[in-house]
């Protein structure tokens, strides 16, 4: 099959998040499985940073926005490092060439909906000139999200690409890309189109929706979330729009990036190590982050490591209340924090850590070293979240043997089995999951980790050894998205595997 994915991060070249994770890396492994995949994405500023050699291309678009408004761009290419899938970048400077990929300290940029419009179309333009015979156009998120409907609209326009199977991908039904109804313009479609049916929702622009209505398949990214968001709870106003879909909706466990991502190899770690020698391993990367951040230096303190956004989603509001708990009360604790996002979250951290240097650490900003060096040398990981499409950084945690401490939902809920009697028993546990959702519930969790860890030391080896051997690489997820390819293509009409 050829498959394009389209996404507005990928590492290494865009990224604020575990979108650009699993972009960056489900090409690469369906294309190890004999497809043929491609990428495509806005040539943010980023991506000139990125190291790879970007080539120019002699195809070229303009896209008439609105009435006396031509925008043009070009397509540039590079590779995904160490395959042969190509990237396919959309070059317009004056969207994309900005410090940041959606916003800026003032919030989100006011032309997203303009930009991402854009971007939809200009892909769809471009896609249609390049000699690739599309059999599939996988979405991602909001930012690709109208792609299947301008595809449903004008299936004429793009010649053969009209015919390609379309995959929307929800990595998380909290953003859905929701503007002024106005913003409808930039697509340049026809306003008999914007109905509820498709485009709006309440009156609005809602980018997502149109996506979830218009693509042959959805899926999400782990199978509790799929549940979850067919329910009013989780669902973000849009469950209902999911239940149209009857079937057609599907949860598929995000993996990890074993080149990256693995405490053997890592070249961003102080020592390497691996399930036979983590102990000398994981104190090596402890001493060096404690002496960095001028933490306490204490091979015996039990280090919490933090990595992820600063956003609501992340229960920052259980996390911070009880770190100045252990701080005051003067609790032997370490904390380990980097994050960036809410600026009261920010500021909150930063205080934490003026107030007790010793005890807490926190680097604000985005800084992908420190968050392998986090993983490796954190004795537990925290990741009380309220809802969680999947998650990465539990996995993550799971394959550097730092015991991950979560809420049981979403793909946390799928990927970590809490440690009780009975799962010690049939040796299946791999972290601890919060009882309650609350301050109190992540101290008690945590509690139970450390009794483990300092009073039971056999089986707390035996816990970091079977969360470093579980089996997260991407080689499942991988077959099953081609599964699912193959069925929305030949549900088309077009190609068997
Ligand atoms: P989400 O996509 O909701 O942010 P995930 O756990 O799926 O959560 O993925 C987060 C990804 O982003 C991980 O690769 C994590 O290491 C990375 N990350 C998040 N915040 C930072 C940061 N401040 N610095 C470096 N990496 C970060
Ligand atoms: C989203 C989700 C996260 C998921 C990631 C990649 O950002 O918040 O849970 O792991 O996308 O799918």
């Amino acid at each position: 099959l050829n498959i394009v994915y389209v996404t507005s991060e990928a590492v290494p070249l865009a990224k604020t998040g575990g979108l650009a994770d699993v972009c960056g890396t489900l090409p690469r492994e369906v294309a190890a499985l004999g497809h043929r995949c491609a990428v495509i994405l806005p040539a943010f500023r980023s991506v000139y940073r990125a190291g790879l050699k970007i080539d120019t291309t002699d195809i070229s678009f303009a896209i008439p926005m609105s009435p006396g408004k031509l925008v043009g761009g070009r397509l540039l290419r590079c590779l995904l490092p160490d395959s042969d899938v190509v990237v396919w970048l959309i070059d317009q400077p004056q969207y994309f060439d900005r410090e940041s990929l959606y916003g800026d300290a003032l919030g989100d940029y006011r032309d997203n909906a303009e930009r991402f419009t854009f971007f939809c179309r200009a892909a769809l333009a471009a896609l249609a000139r390049i000699e690739m015979d599309v059999d599939v156009l996988h979405c991602n998120d909001w930012q690709s999200g109208l792609i299947p409907a301008l595809l449903q609209a004008s299936p004429k326009a793009f010649g053969s690409l009209g015919k390609a199977a379309t995959l929307m991908t929800i990595h998380n039904m909290a953003y859905q890309g929701q503007f002024h109804h106005d913003a409808f313009k930039w697509t340049g479609l026809d306003w008999k189109h914007f109905t509820h049916e498709t485009f709006e929702y309440y009156g609005q622009l809602n980018f997502l929706k149109t996506g979830i209505v218009c693509a042959d398949h959805v899926t999400t990214v782990s199978p509790r979330y799929a549940m979850e968001i067919c329910t009013p709870q989780h669902g973000c106003g849009l469950d209902g729009v999911l239940a149209s879909k009857g079937g057609r909706v599907t949860g598929i466990t995000n993996g990890i990036d074993e080149t990256v991502w693995n405490p053997a190899t890592d070249v961003h770690l102080s020592a390497n190590y691996d399930q036979n020698n983590w102990p000398s391993g994981k104190t090596a990367n402890k001493r060096s982050l404690q002496l960095e951040f001028g933490l306490e230096e204490s091979a015996d303190v039990p280090m919490i490591g933090l990595v992820g956004r600063l956003a609501e989603q992340k229960g920052w509001d259980l996390i911070l209340p009880l770190i100045r708990q252990h701080v005051e009360e003067g609790r032997p604790t370490q904390w380990m924090i980097l994050g960036s996002g809410d600026k009261q979250i920010e500021a909150e951290l930063t205080a934490l850590a003026a107030q007790a240097p010793q005890q807490v650490a926190a680097h604000i900003g985005f800084h992908d070293a420190l968050a392998h060096r986090i993983e490796a040398g954190a004795d537990l990981f925290v990741m009380p979240s309220h809802y969680e499409p999947c998650g990465l950084n539990q996995l993550y945690s799971l394959r550097y043997g730092t015991i991950p401490i979560v809420t049981a939902t979403g793909g946390l809920a799928d990927t970590v089995v809490d440690t009780t009697a009975e799962t010690l028993s049939n040796q299946t546990a791999t972290g601890f999951h919060l009882r309650e959702v609350s301050p109190r519930g992540l101290d008690e969790s945590i509690g139970r980790a450390l009794k483990l860890r300092y009073h039971e030391q056999k089986i707390w080896n035996n816990l970091v050894q079977r969360a470093m051997a579980a089996d997260w690489s991407w080689r499942k997820s991988a077959s099953q998205y081609v599964e699912l390819y193959d069925n929305a293509v030949s549900l088309k009409g077009g190609k068997a595997l």
